[in-house]
């Protein structure tokens, strides 16, 4: 099958989340499978453009509303993604540094959809089936379906992977115009709660829908920021597909950011040295548990609990562990992070701010790792986590509660069933106690390390999900 990813992000060419990894890997691992899977994204102003050779593949215009934009299309050159990688170029829209954040990201997202509309509806062979990403590409289903400019790709199918359902990218009907012309009478698919949704319309178009877990596709039905009768109804044509990680990527014998790779066989001594390094560069005490926190500061992960939960542990436990956070986010919360950092000197420090490098030694440092998540659609983290032998702290919900067991279950985690400042600290507190029991922990990394998370499996489920 030819399949056409559409996405925001793309690791290593930008990323902000886990979609990045995800649309950064799932198409590698189809390609191996004996498919064709190809990636367009915006080209923004990253260091992978400046680094890399590109071929034009397309020149042309395309118009939002009465405002015309021109359009190029690159191919990057040598497929070292694993598979072919485009990057849309549009002046003025996609040409800066950050991948969101701008007062117009529906201008530029809208931009993006209808260059890569108009580019493909040129194509002489179409592709089997177009996969979109979040709500940035929720209105590819409804203009290929629908817009009168597209009519040639009506007959292609979309499907739409809903990576978090609580950004919709919701817009004003005064924006309506943007949208290539369509019979008027079909607007009702674009609206929700009085506004133009793409989620909702993406929801409501594509030809199937998946989340990233099997029991976020559960919630969703409960808890999805107003769209819960919408997913209920199309329940049908939807279905829950775990993440997986990519193993070439995410590999503690051979990641290049680590001061000292291992493998099952070495964990001990492994991270025992990755920890020390760690600790060193952060003033914090490697001989104690080190508990880290990666992630973006919003209170869907429960990061606005995390300053309250760090000062009660770190106080509680006079200098009996320690703490490293590395994220970004809530300006609030970022700030009340930073300050613990002159409360706790030695015990406590955090960088604020987005390291990818820094993650890598994190995860592979630390002994646990924290996901007080009030909502996660399926989490890369706890599954980063697991393959380098760290023990995820998580709370029982979305992706968290499909991938990790408690130990008193005969697991390998420690899980929490509310984002509480009660639960979490309590959590920890069992950690503290299993971290004392070496040959627990010895027993635990080894089982963590062999869990298979690659994504073979959810490669073939996709396919499995495109056979409409
Ligand atoms: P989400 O996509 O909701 O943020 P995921 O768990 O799916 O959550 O993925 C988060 C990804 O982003 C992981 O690869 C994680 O390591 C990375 N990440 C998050 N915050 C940072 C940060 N501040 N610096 C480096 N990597 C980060
Ligand atoms: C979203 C979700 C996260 C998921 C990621 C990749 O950002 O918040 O839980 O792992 O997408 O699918």
């Amino acid at each position: 099958m030819e399949i056409i990813h559409i996405s925001a992000e793309c690791y290593p060419v930008a990323k902000v989340g886990g979609l990045g990894d995800v649309v950064g890997a799932l198409p590698k691992y189809q390609n191996k499978l004996g498919h064709i899977a190809k990636v367009v994204m915006p080209a923004y102003e990253t260091r992978f453009m400046r680094e890399n050779e590109f071929e034009v593949v397309y020149d042309g215009w395309g118009k939002l509303g009465f405002q015309d934009f021109t359009v190029r299309i690159f191919r990057e050159k040598t497929n070292k993604l694993g598979f072919d990688l485009f990057l849309v170029h549009i002046a003025n829209f996609t040409d800066r540094p950050q991948v969101y954040g701008y007062a117009d990201d529906t201008e530029r997202f809208l931009a993006f959809q209808i260059a890569v509309l108009d580019w493909i509806a040129q194509w002489q062979h179409l592709p089997d089936v177009v996969h979109c990403h979040d709500h940035h590409t929720g209105l590819i289903p409804f203009m290929m379906s629908n817009c009168i400019r597209y009519r040639k790709l009506s007959a292609v199918p979309t499907v739409l992977t809903i990576h978090n359902a609580q950004y919709q990218g919701q817009f004003g009907w005064d924006k309506l115009h943007y949208i290539p012309s369509f019979d008027t009478w079909k607007s009702g698919l674009l609206e929700w709660n009085g506004a133009i949704n793409p989620l909702a319309a993406a929801i409501k178009c594509a030809w199937r829908i998946s989340t990233v877990s099997p029991s976020y596709l559960d919630e969703i039905s409960f808890k999805a920021n107003g769209l819960e009768n919408l997913l209920a109804q199309e329940r049908g044509k939807s279905a829950g597909i775990l993440n997986g990680i990519d193993n070439e990527v995410w590999d503690p014998s051979k990641d290049q950011m680590l001061t000292k790779n291992y493998s099952i066989k070495t964990v001990d001594n492994g991270k025992k040295a990755n920890k020390e390094a760690l600790c060193s560069v952060f003033n914090l005490d490697s001989t104690k548990p080190l508990f880290a926190f990666i992630g973006r500061l919003v209170g869907e992960k429960g990061a606005d609990l995390l300053p309250d939960i760090f000062y009660n542990t770190l106080h509680q436990a006079h200098g009996a562990i320690s703490v490293l956070v590395l994220g970004s986010g809530d300006p609030q919360v970022e700030g009340r992070l930073a300050a613990l950092k002159e409360v706790f000197p030695g015990h406590y420090n955090a960088y604020i701010g987005y390291n990818e490098q820094l993650s890598h030694q994190i995860y592979a440092a630390a002994d646990f790792l924290l996901m007080p998540s009030r909502v996660e659609p399926c989490g890369l983290n706890q599954l980063y986590a697991l393959r380098y032998g760290t023990i995820p702290i998580v709370r029982r919900i979305g992706g968290l509660k499909d991938t990790v067991v408690d130990i008193g279950d005969g697991g390998f985690g420690i899980c929490h069933d509310q984002t509480s400042i009660w639960d979490v600290e309590h959590a920890m507190g069992r950690a503290v106690h299993f971290y004392h029991d070496k040959k627990l922990i010895k027993d635990i990394r080894k089982i963590m390390m062999q869990i298979d998370h690659s994504w073979d499996k959810a490669a073939q489920e996709y396919i499995d999900l495109y056979q409409i």
